[in-house]
């Protein structure tokens, strides 16, 4: 919760189909003592399937494709205006497949949180799950973690394990790791939310003992 008691604003950026988005409404909707609520999604991708189900909800949108702008900076610049006309305190990144840069990160120290379809370090990028069964990994999952300016790398919150089966294929191992994410993510952003981690270096502990 934030200091005043009401559940944290959050702002979620996506770039693809969204199913983390809709997972996180659906757990904030099924849950009184989540401690959050979407404020505003925006992505890279006006396309973005996902914008569609924010909007659904009610919630704001926009979407600023890199292409539109002279620079990179200037795009990001876009983002984080948008951003923050809603004033989220945290930020999820649900599948965005941008690098965001230490300026945006420095509007919300340690409140940006990524899901990686991997066991990280192992498999950072944006093919970790066709590279985990190119290299014939018999384990992978997913990683929910803070984001620092190192792709994939910040501090990290929580890890679940997906075994890789001898038939799996890409689309049978990311059903099976995206069911994971679909829980892991949302509750990492409702402990966020609640006040309920705490970091020390690459240490992130859980618990409001440690807060
Ligand atoms: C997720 O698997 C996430 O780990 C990766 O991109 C995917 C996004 O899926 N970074 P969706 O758009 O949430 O369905």
């Amino acid at each position: 919760m934030s200091r005043t008691g009401e559940p944290t604003p959050i702002g979620v950026l996506i770039s693809g189909t969204g199913s983390n988005l809709r997972a996180l409404l659906s757990a904030i909707a099924e849950n009184p003592a989540f401690g959050g609520h979407v404020v505003v999604v925006g992505s890279d991708r006006s396309d973005a399937p996902g914008l569609a189900a924010a909007a659904s909800h009610g919630i704001a949108t926009f979407a600023h494709e890199v292409s539109a702008f002279d620079t990179r900076q200037a795009w990001e610049q876009a983002m984080i205006a948008d951003l923050k006309a809603y004033d989220p305190q945290v930020i999820v990144l649900a599948g965005f497949m941008r690098l965001v840069s230490g300026e945006f990160l420095a509007n919300w120290p340690m409140r940006v949180v990524n899901t990686h379809p991997s066991l990280l370090p192992a498999f950072r990028g944006a093919h970790a799950i066709e590279d985990a069964l190119a290299y014939g990994a018999q384990v992978t999952g997913c990683t929910v973690h803070f984001v620092d300016e190192e792709l994939d790398h910040g501090p990290i919150i929580a890890q679940q394990a997906v075994a890789i089966d001898a038939d799996d294929d890409v689309t049978s191992l990311r059903a099976r790791i995206q069911a994971i994410e679909h829980e892991l993510l949302p509750h990492c952003v409702s402990l966020l939310c609640r006040g309920e981690l705490t970091i020390d270096g690459r240490i992130v502990r859980t618990g409001k003992d440690h807060a």
